[in-house]
């Protein structure tokens, strides 16, 4: 896979309505190029919803989004892709009936069809970067099974590769280890910090599990009720007071 130069990601402002409901209410974010962010907060706090709007599946209400000093706000997903934002879905986003390397192949000729010649010579090249995405992920020896039969841990890595083949510069994780074991947690954030030191890339992810939050985070968001609470270091946000009493004083921390 190509090497890319990893962005910078800048909320401003961003704002999300259901109606009289608001999800993301103002949230204010700044990201730097090769950062691990994660989005933390209770259930229902927006950490979704936010995603949804950093990916383009969601139209914000008000506000703003930047890649680097790009207004990307408004662009749909699969423009987005093409401007090196991808996104590893919580719910599983595969076609079972397809082949692991097929269902990566599809993903690039999804993004590589709306770009002018950005993946020439097309056909050998998709082939060679979804073998490679795979093969960063750890399940190259599955790559001619079907997806439907893979283990949810292996459908995991997959959903993963599908997002980093188009080479993204922001990868966003929404909740990436939910239903996994111990054990399935744990080599997810080993392979998380594989990817991340193996490609340039930022990383955004919402996250439950302090543990993965602690080893993977250089920086945490708390979003509660669709508002920042507080930002910063692992450790400084981990003893912020506010945060204690409205999350993490919670005792799933
Ligand atoms: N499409 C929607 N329509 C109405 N309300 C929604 C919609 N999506 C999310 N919400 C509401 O927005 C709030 C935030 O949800 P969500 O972003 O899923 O939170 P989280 O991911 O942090 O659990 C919740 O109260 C949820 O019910
Ligand atoms: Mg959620």
């Amino acid at each position: 896979m190509e090497m890319t130069a990893a962005a910078s990601l800048t909320v401003s402002g961003l704002t999300r309505k259901f109606g009289a409901f608001t999800a993301v209410d103002h949230v204010n974010m700044a990201v730097s190029e090769g950062e691990v962010r994660a989005v933390i907060g209770p259930n229902g706090a927006g950490k979704t919803t936010l995603f949804n709007l950093l990916t383009g599946h969601l139209r914000a209400t008000a506000g703003e989004i930047r890649l680097g000093s790009q207004l990307i706000s408004g662009r749909r997903p699969h423009e987005l892709a093409q401007h090196g934002v991808t996104r590893a879905f919580q719910t599983t986003n595969i076609f079972p009936s397809m082949t692991v390397h097929e269902n990566v192949v599809t993903a690039l000729l999804g993004v590589s069809r709306r770009t002018f010649c950005f993946w020439a010579p097309p056909d050998q090249g998709i082939e060679r970067i979804a073998d490679e995405a795979l093969d960063l992920v750890g399940i190259s020896e599955h790559k001619n099974r079907k997806a439907g039969i893979l283990a949810h841990g292996d459908q995991r890595a997959l959903e993963l590769a599908i997002a980093l083949a188009p080479s993204p510069k922001i990868l966003l994780l929404d909740e990436p280890t939910a239903g996994m074991s111990p054990y399935e947690t744990q080599r997810s954030v080993e392979l998380l910090r594989k990817i991340w030191r193996e490609l340039n890339l930022t990383i955004i992810l919402s996250e439950h599990d302090m543990d993965v939050v602690f080893n993977l985070a250089q920086k945490v968001t708390v979003l509660v009720s669709g508002r920042v609470l507080a930002d910063g270091e692992p450790a400084a946000v981990r003893s912020n007071p506010e945060v204690v009493n409205a999350y993490l004083g919670g005792g799933d921390a």
